[in-house]
């Protein structure tokens, strides 16, 4: 089964970290990948982050299908992945499904992404010789699609836990699934948490030096970035992951900016790994745990794993050494 992902530019300027000859049809479009025999692209709107939340949702929408239309006919393509905040503009992806035009399956890859978040929040605190259940935890973003399975994983090893979203009905509505020590507000009121977790479909940073105590650690899932380069050099003390990467073999490295080599976002690993199971079906809306465990077992069955932390791509050294 063909596969492509459907991601966005992050700002205007990673528009010239593309070859011409791959814009078309008001889209990047890869050189078709082939990964151990399973082929597909990596494709993205010539949309920025702002302009995706901030542009008329009707219009975006539209962008979206007639990229999946336009790669479903013109390259065959059966199944596609929602990239970065094509998930948040469609409800999850569902509003992508219900449309008739598109005839292939949809996966947000948004599974794969909370498992490796969650591995990535325990290896973290392991990596530091903390306990879980000495720790307090804060999320951002948590009822959103991945904010939402990580609440629910997550929430029951911690201490406490602050989960934080922007309406107070869809945080009561979490409530119903949650099970341990935990507050809930609409304010960004992580100041005393150990570990931060963000997963927002914030346009662009939103965590500023206040918000953060000393020494914690940030795994920040968000794309684009929700705690900002500017931020890390300001704060040396904090120590920021890259949330939601994946190692990757380095031979198959893919053409996406900022991408170190031997990464990828676990998104794209999890369609890649629905092709190559052949799995023909959506993935779409709130997250199912049992699919979400079957796609961690994806990822030991084809290597696919988290390894070494990393920040803005680059190992976690200065950290770890102190
Ligand atoms: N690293 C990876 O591999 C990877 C993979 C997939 C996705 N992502 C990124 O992960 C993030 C979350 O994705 P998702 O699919 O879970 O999105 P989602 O379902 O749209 O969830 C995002 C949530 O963020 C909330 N939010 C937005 N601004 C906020 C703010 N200022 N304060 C608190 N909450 C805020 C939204 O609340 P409202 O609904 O109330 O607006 C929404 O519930 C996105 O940035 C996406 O690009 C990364």
């Amino acid at each position: 089964m063909k596969f492509a992902t459907i991601g966005h530019l992050l700002n205007k300027e990673n528009l010239k970290e593309f070859p011409k000859p791959w814009i078309q049809n008001n889209l990047v479009i890869s050189p078709e990948m082939n990964i151990n025999g399973t082929t597909g692209y990596i494709t993205g709107l010539l949309l920025t982050a702002e302009e995706m939340m901030t542009l008329p949702r009707e219009k975006v929408r539209q962008n979206i299908l007639d990229a999946a239309c336009f790669l479903q006919e013109k390259y065959d393509v059966e199944l596609i992945q929602l990239g970065a905040l094509t998930t948040s503009v469609t409800e999850g992806g569902k509003w992508v499904v219900e449309q008739k035009q598109y005839h292939g399956f949809t996966n947000h890859g948004d599974s794969y992404t909370a498992a490796i978040t969650c591995q990535a929040v325990l290896r973290a605190v392991n990596l530091f010789h903390k306990k879980p259940a000495e720790q307090n935890l804060a999320i951002v973003g948590a009822y959103g699609v991945i904010g939402e399975a990580a609440s629910k994983i997550l929430v029951p090893q911690f201490a406490r836990t602050m989960l934080i979203g922007r309406r107070a009905e869809k945080l009561s509505e979490l409530e119903h699934h949650l099970k341990g020590e935990y507050e809930t507000t609409i304010d960004l009121k992580t100041q005393k948490a150990d570990i931060i977790v963000t997963a927002t479909s914030h346009p662009t940073g939103l965590l500023a030096s206040e918000h953060v105590k000393k020494n914690a650690m940030v795994v920040d899932v968000s794309q684009p970035p929700n705690m900002s380069y500017d931020l890390c050099r300001k704060r040396p003390d904090i120590c920021r992951i890259d949330g939601g990467y994946v190692d990757f073999p380095k031979e198959h490295h893919l053409p996406i900016p900022g991408m170190p080599p031997g990464k990828l976002f676990a998104c794209i690993v999890e369609v890649i790994m629905q092709a190559m199971e052949n799995e023909r079906k959506n993935h779409v809306g709130s997250i199912d745990l049992n699919h979400l465990k079957k796609t961690e077992q994806w990822g030991e069955k084809y290597g696919f794993t988290l390894n070494e932390l990393t920040n803005f791509g680059k190992p976690l050294t200065q950290h770890i050494r102190s």
